[in-house]
């Protein structure tokens, strides 16, 4: 067990830290061989000099949390029976063809979103975080991705979903290509071997960037998403799915928890990229984000069905986004609204669902605990 109230000075006298090259924000440039050892004080989210091979001593405790968090969630897609969802797909009046319509726009949007998120991560985040605590937060978190897109694939071989159009529907089905290349426009530029941060407009880039993925993305599309699906599984309508998006769910929560937890220390150390312009611009993205996802429910869901359409999905988005700008410190950018989906709380509460998932998770909890003896 660590021990957090360790003190973070080193106790022996260290010479002063001497500025590593640029290069070593990567952690792969030369080895500083009289490098001075790595204080807490030292350590920054971004633009940092101290060694970032160090993970030791823990800054941000609350990255390692999500890390530890993460890493007892695990599951598998594989793991949940898709038996009833087959049967209930192959069945001729099981389903709606509005509802097959939701269905399947849902999982193309996911199918290839997993991907971009992921691989924002890995080429474009990762680089640019010179924090060894939050990179081995998204070690963890590029996992879940690879796992998410995993069910995904399950989901399409188990189903018998043409793969062509369903990982084609990013590019093919514009209210899901307009997301999709809303977000791609902030990561762009990121992974742009020539692109560097430490000045005050690269940084707001990738303070864009992170709002994007983390906030917009994950924290809002995403959103909607499960809403749908688990709105189904209520009813006891393709619950394999609907497990399924429960698991991602639950890792996507605090992958979103960690891109504000982020965003917010960035905020902290470097006060002056927050100016009041810049906030009007992360609440515009966020309206503007908003309004993506109304036209995309509208085109998911034309007609609507039992318990869902697409007014309903507009108004949990403006739900969401105003809960976003508060876990930004931001003014909520529409009127107040009551969440329509009050049981996507009990949704993200998995101890709440205890029929459907208490004996995995446990199993997986105390799996996850090595014992030495
Ligand atoms: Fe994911
Ligand atoms: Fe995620």
């Amino acid at each position: 067990m660590l021990d957090w109230s360790e003190p973070s000075a080193p106790l022996r006298r260290m010479p002063p830290p001497v500025a590593a090259p640029a290069a070593d924000q990567a952690g792969l440039g030369a080895i500083d061989r009289g490098g001075a050892r790595v204080s807490v004080d030292d350590k920054r989210m971004i633009n940092c000099r101290a060694d970032v091979n160090q993970l030791l001593p823990l800054k941000y405790k609350w990255a390692w949390e999500k890390y530890l968090a993460g890493c007892n969630n695990h599951w598998m897609p594989t793991e949940v029976s898709m038996q009833a969802d087959i049967a209930l797909w192959k069945s001729r009046d099981g389903l709606t063809e509005d509802e097959r319509r939701a269905i399947k726009r849902n999982l193309g949007f996911f199918a290839a979103s997993e991907s971009l998120v992921a691989n924002n991560i890995v080429l474009a985040i990762y680089r640019h975080l010179t924090n060894p605590e939050c990179r081995q937060y998204l070690l963890r978190q590029a996992f879940e991705e690879a796992v998410h897109t995993h069910t995904f694939e399950y989901i399409v071989e188990s189903l018998g979903l043409d793969e062509g159009e369903l990982f084609n529907m990013y590019r093919e089905v514009p209210s899901i290509t307009d997301k999709a290349a809303w977000a791609l426009k902030h990561t762009q530029h990121l992974d742009d071997p020539d692109f560097k941060t430490g000045t005050p407009a690269a940084d707001q880039a990738f303070l864009r960037d992170l709002v994007a993925f983390y906030v917009i993305f994950e924290g809002m599309w995403f959103y909607t998403g499960f809403a749908q699906i688990l709105s189904l599984g209520r009813r006891n309508k393709m619950v394999g799915i609907a497990e399924q998006y429960q698991y991602i769910l639950r890792d996507e929560s605090i992958h979103l928890n960690f891109g504000i937890d982020v965003i917010n220390q960035i905020k902290i150390e470097n006060p002056h990229l927050w100016t009041k312009a810049f906030q009007e611009e992360v609440r515009a993205m966020v309206r503007e984000a908003a309004e993506l996802e109304a036209a995309y429910g509208r085109d998911t869901m034309p007609r609507g069905f039992l318990g869902l359409n697409a007014a309903l999905c507009e108004t949990y988005m403006h739900f969401i986004a105003n809960r976003r700008c508060a876990q930004l410190g931001l003014e909520r950018v529409f009127a107040e609204t009551e969440n329509p989906f009050p049981w996507m709380s009990e949704a993200m509460d998995l101890k709440k669902e205890k029929n459907f998932f208490e004996t995995r998770v446990i199993e997986y909890q105390n799996g996850g605990a090595l014992s030495w003896e």
